[in-house]
């Protein structure tokens, strides 16, 4: 079968087991064997660079909130990377990307700033933000993988 090259990325903050488990799941779901040709790669945003994400097909943000913001290590990734990828030739205006919140009880004031941001870059949300927030359970888990899988399947057949 012809390789159509496709690359996801995942720019996960896991400060924590919970955190680790949830990213872990992504990655796993990203890697099922349902998907065929996607090249998955898990990355901290402390990691992560512009040029990074500019060679990418699509993305999953995870990032926990904190103090009613998204994480400090992604406010920061944003920083750096808005203004070299709205500048650079190889900016893609509609790349789809997945987020992903881990909040204690809350979540919104990290879904609306990422959301500017990302309508800022020209990004498109591929799916609804997925938020597990309350006491950690099993389902936060279940949940990941299942975007992990969605995403990337969609990348590899192409209709995102
Ligand atoms: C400094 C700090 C600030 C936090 N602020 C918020 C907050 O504003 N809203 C919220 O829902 N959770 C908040 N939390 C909870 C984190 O989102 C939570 O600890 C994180 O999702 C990791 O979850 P875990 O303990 O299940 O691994 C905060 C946690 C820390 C350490």
């Amino acid at each position: 079968m012809p390789s159509n090259g496709k690359s996801l990325l995942i720019v996960a903050h896991t400060p924590s087991p919970n955190t680790l488990a949830m990213a872990h799941a992504l990655l796993e779901g990203a890697e099922d064997d349902a998907v065929d040709d996607v090249a998955v790669t898990l990355v901290s945003p402390l990691e992560c660079d512009a040029d990074m994400i500019l060679k990418s097909d699509g993305l999953i943000l995870f990032t926990t909130e904190n103090f009613g913001y998204m994480a400090g290590r992604l406010k920061d990734l944003f920083e750096r990377i808005y203004y070299p990828c709205l500048d650079d030739p190889r900016r893609n205006d509609a790349k789809p990307f997945a987020l992903v919140i881990k909040a204690g009880l809350d979540g919104t004031g990290t879904e609306i700033a990422v959301t500017k941001i990302t309508k800022g870059l020209n990004w498109r949300a591929a799916q609804e933000t997925t938020l597990c927030k309350g006491d950690f359970n099993r389902t936060f888990i279940a949940r990941c993988r299942e975007l992990g899988l969605t995403i990337a399947a969609s990348l590899d057949a192409g209709i995102i």
